[in-house]
């Protein structure tokens, strides 16, 4: 088996056709609770998503308000690859909104269930489906393309879904999509309704699913290997309540798992799922499949050494078909080969007697529930291997940040560094600030070490959420190193990232020294 795709499974009828990839980020995307896009950001993260190669951006539900508006027409006017489409429910107003953004592809619904045209439309069969065809014919009159979605269609009485489908066909639509809206389908469910639709319409038809049972990804190949040739998906699976299918999920599913295609360009996923994480501020989950940051990190000793032998033991594609890099972590679980392998990296080559003997102290380390940076791997080396030159440079002892309404951010720091102790104060913009250039005051002293970026990627929910942050140092010759921390303290986490970028970059200088 190569690492690409999975050549067990067979591939089914359709396997020549490119698999559609209809992205929904900008709109279902955006209705993830608590979260609202600028037109800025939202035109941002079209450009990405047509440079990663979507086939259709749902750009936004036009009627919403004058911003979405102006948004969706600049969108439109870029010229993309993409097919730019906005939401509309089936009425005038809705139509007309999206006319205004001078759009030529409209996605219109109208719920189907029982339950929706009873407790929320307040309108029965016949009205939702006179409704549905009216608003099929208007767009279309009016020289739009139209995919027509019957919303929950998954609880729908399936002779009048069909009955639907049928009609907005006959009225022109496009296409139709099969939303699972509430996530209540199973994989076994979705197929023969997809099956039996499919058998009664000649236009193509799109799944549109939701996770709430997670099961938007299975629910979505369900409805391909049964007949649908396009699926409703997001950026990192954002969207309402547990949100939608997640595009990289989907997309390396049908491509290692079925053997299909898309038009997406598979190494630009990482990068393209940080840029949205990072633009909305919504965090990353750290197992998430594909893009969370665990996906392709190893630390137990069986694994590692497997991995280091040949990566396809414990991962089942390479990390670089979607832009990736794997990494290996110190830790409890850690084994002789990939501490061996970590070190060895840094150029650090230590007898096996020594190296069972640092794999033992990072245990204890790691024991006492506290996880080893590469700084502290090395000075634990360092010292088993009796070369001080790899000891921790900097040690921080204390940090003291004062701050309020009326008073200047002051900073304290206490560290230690090649033997003796050091307290600077700086004051600045907010904590942050004046605790970085706190730090910065001593590194420059000692080792001509500046910040050259501070970001805090991604910030979510309540005053409890976690903040992750990255910070690049530079020394004086040119050397440039990034660190990352994430905790629910961003003044902590900042202090704590920074340290270990200085300890990076004087490791570098060591050992290029
Ligand atoms: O989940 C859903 O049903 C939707 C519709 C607007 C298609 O998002
Ligand atoms: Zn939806």
């Amino acid at each position: 088996m190569d690492n690409n795709t999975n050549k067990n499974i067979k591939n089914n009828n359709h396997s020549e056709e490119k698999v559609r990839i209809f992205d929904t980020t900008l709109r279902d995307g955006e209705q993830t609770p608590g979260v609202s896009v600028n037109p800025e950001k939202k035109i941002k993260i079209a450009y990405r998503l047509d440079e990663l190669g979507v086939d259709a951006i749902e750009a936004g539900f036009p009627i919403v308000s004058n911003g979405e508006r102006e948004s969706i027409k600049t969108i439109v006017k870029q010229g993309f690859k993409a097919n730019i489409y906005g939401l509309a429910r089936t009425v005038k107003t809705d139509i007309d909104a999206a006319l205004a953004c001078d759009l030529q592809y409209i996605h219109t619904f109208i719920a189907t269930s029982e339950i929706h045209m009873k407790y929320k439309l307040n309108m029965n069969k016949e009205q939702v489906l006179e409704r549905a065809i009216w608003a099929v014919e208007y767009a279309k009159k009016h020289g739009l393309e139209v995919e027509f979605s019957a919303e929950d269609a998954t609880r729908s009485d399936r002779d009048f879904l069909i009955k639907v489908f049928k009609s907005v066909q006959e009225a022109g639509a496009n296409r139709i999509d099969i939303p699972d809206t509430v996530g209540y389908a199973t994989p076994e469910y979705i197929s023969s309704l997809v099956k039996e639709v499919s058998e009664n319409l000649s236009i193509p038809i799109s799944m549109h699913c939701h996770d709430d049972f997670g099961q938007a990804v299975a629910n979505s190949l369900a409805g391909i290997n049964s007949g649908a040739n396009c699926a409703h998906v997001t950026i990192n699976g954002i969207g309402e309540r547990a949100g939608n299918a997640s595009l990289e999920e989907f997309v390396m599913s049908l491509q290692c798992l079925y053997n299909r295609k898309t038009n997406i360009k598979t190494q630009l996923l990482y990068e393209i799922s940080k840029f949205v994480s990072n633009t909305m501020g919504i965090i990353v989950q750290p197992n998430k499949a594909i893009i969370g940051e665990n996906a392709f990190g190893h630390e137990s000793g069986i694994h590692t050494h497997g991995i280091i032998n040949n990566p396809l033991t414990y991962e089942p594609i390479s990390p670089e078909l979607v832009g990736r890099k794997r990494w290996l972590q110190a830790g409890k679980h850690a084994g002789a080969h990939g501490i061996k392998a970590m070190l060895n990296e840094f150029g650090v080559n230590p007898t096996d007697e020594e190296l069972q003997k640092i794999v033992e102290q990072q245990k204890i380390v790691a024991d006492k529930g506290k996880s080893i940076t590469t700084a502290e791997l090395l000075s634990i080396s360092g010292q088993v291997m009796g070369n001080t030159k790899f000891e921790e440079k900097f040690t921080l002892h204390d940090f003291h940040i004062v701050t309020g309404l009326n008073i200047i951010p002051t900073a304290v720091i206490q560290l230690s560094t090649q033997g003796k102790e050091y307290i600077a104060s700086e004051i600045g913009v907010g904590p942050v600030d004046s605790a970085l250039k706190a730090i910065q005051k001593i590194a420059v002293e000692v080792a001509k070490i500046k910040v050259r970026e501070y970001r805090l990627e991604s910030i979510t929910g309540g005053s409890d959420a976690l903040a992750e942050v990255s910070v690049k140092v530079e020394d004086n010759f040119g050397n440039v190193v990034s660190a990352r921390k994430s905790g629910a303290d961003v003044v902590v986490a900042s202090v704590q990232a920074m340290m270990d970028a200085i300890n990076k970059v004087m490791l570098r200088k060591v050992l290029e020294s």
